[in-house]
């Protein structure tokens, strides 16, 4: 293995990444266009513990502004985390931004890749949101996409170009389609990321709607765990649901919290957000066969390294922009 590169580098997921594969003796380069809707000063933090490490390398820039380097031809291995996150802030004029992020700029590092002489895998971030709403049970990767945010149906398309692109040019590309990733660092809109804040400054819970809304929680060391088995393992074109421990609402998993960081939340029911899940539950029967994925972290551990890392850091800078 010579160099691998991680897009999106300085958010949630790739900065956990970035210091795992560096963990593993790996050459890491990373690039970050910081895009995101929160302070850049935050991301920037995500990477305090390897900025100065030898064997990475970090180039803040846009992609599309990075696909002509030519130390692009020495990777053998691009980790694409980068994209416009967020399912409830994708609405309106904000469309077109998530279309270019998360679409544009995906096609023009698969058209870049198809220009090197040796292209590299690519393992590629999607998401849950592609299905939209789940009735009941856990639906597998074969499941009708239905996604029910603009931010959805640009995951949904993203997945489209990449099996374009590896029909046609046989590049070599896995997709993963997270389940709504958390632990430290987890971005600032998200929702456990808010309820501790929340909770650690005295101020009421926002709970969008009932609360009884569900999702699969993931930690974040399992995401980056099927990233590793996804670039060893995983065959082009391969799409992989990749879930957490257990389906848990959002009212419950808030007293799990509360009891955490010993406090008595006071809640407050806001409207709920167009373009949110009513629940999503991941069959991981194919990632558990063809990748050996199994997620390790149990949600009360995981909540439990979230809060610390959260408390380590709550009176720097937590600028939230988005919803
Ligand atoms: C998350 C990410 O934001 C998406 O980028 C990603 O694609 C998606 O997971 C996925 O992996 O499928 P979401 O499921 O909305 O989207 O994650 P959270 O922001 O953590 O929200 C979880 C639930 O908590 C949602 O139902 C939301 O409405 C609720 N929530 C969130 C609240 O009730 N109050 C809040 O203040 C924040």
């Amino acid at each position: 293995m010579r160099k691998v590169l991680i897009t999106g580098c300085a958010g949630f997921i790739g900065s956990h990444l970035a210091e795992r594969l560096l963990q593993d003796g790996m050459d890491v380069i990373g690039i970050d266009g910081f895009v995101d809707n929160y302070d850049a000063s935050v991301k920037l933090r995500n990477l305090s513990a390897i900025r100065s490490h030898p064997r990475f390398a970090f180039h803040s820039s846009l992609l599309a502004d990075k696909l002509g380097e030519p130390w692009l031809d020495e990777v053998d291995l691009i980790f694409h985390q980068a994209a416009l996150p967020g399912v409830r802030s994708s609405w309106g004029t904000a469309f077109a931004d998530y279309v270019a992020h998360n679409l544009t700029a995906t096609q023009s590092l698969l058209e870049a890749c198809t220009r090197l002489q040796k292209p590299p895998r690519i393992v590629i971030a999607s998401s849950s949101s592609v299905y939209g709403s789940m009735k009941e049970g856990a639906l597998d990767e074969s499941a009708p996409l239905h996604p029910v945010s603009p931010y959805g149906v640009t995951k949904a398309a993203m997945e489209q170009i990449c099996r374009v692109y590896v029909e046609a040019h046989g590049l070599h590309v896995v997709m993963l389609r997270y389940f709504t990733v958390y632990g430290p660092r987890q971005r600032p809109d998200m929702a456990f990321h808010r309820f501790f804040r929340q909770m650690l400054r005295g101020e009421p819970i926002t709970i969008y709607g009932d609360g009884q809304q569900s999702r699969d929680f993931t930690y974040v060391s399992d995401a980056v765990e099927a990233n590793l088995l996804a670039a060893r393992h995983a065959a082009p074109g391969d799409v992989f649901n990749i879930g957490g421990d257990r389906e848990i609402s959002v009212l419950e998993v808030l007293h799990l919290m509360s009891q955490l960081a010993n406090v008595t939340p006071h809640v407050v029911h806001l409207p709920a957000v167009a373009g949110d899940s009513r629940r999503t539950k991941a069959d991981i029967r194919q990632a558990q066969a063809k990748l050996g994925y199994q997620p390790r972290v149990r949600l009360e551990e995981g909540l439990r390294l979230q809060l610390a890392d959260l408390r380590a850091h709550i009176d720097g800078p937590s600028d939230e922009r988005g919803q």
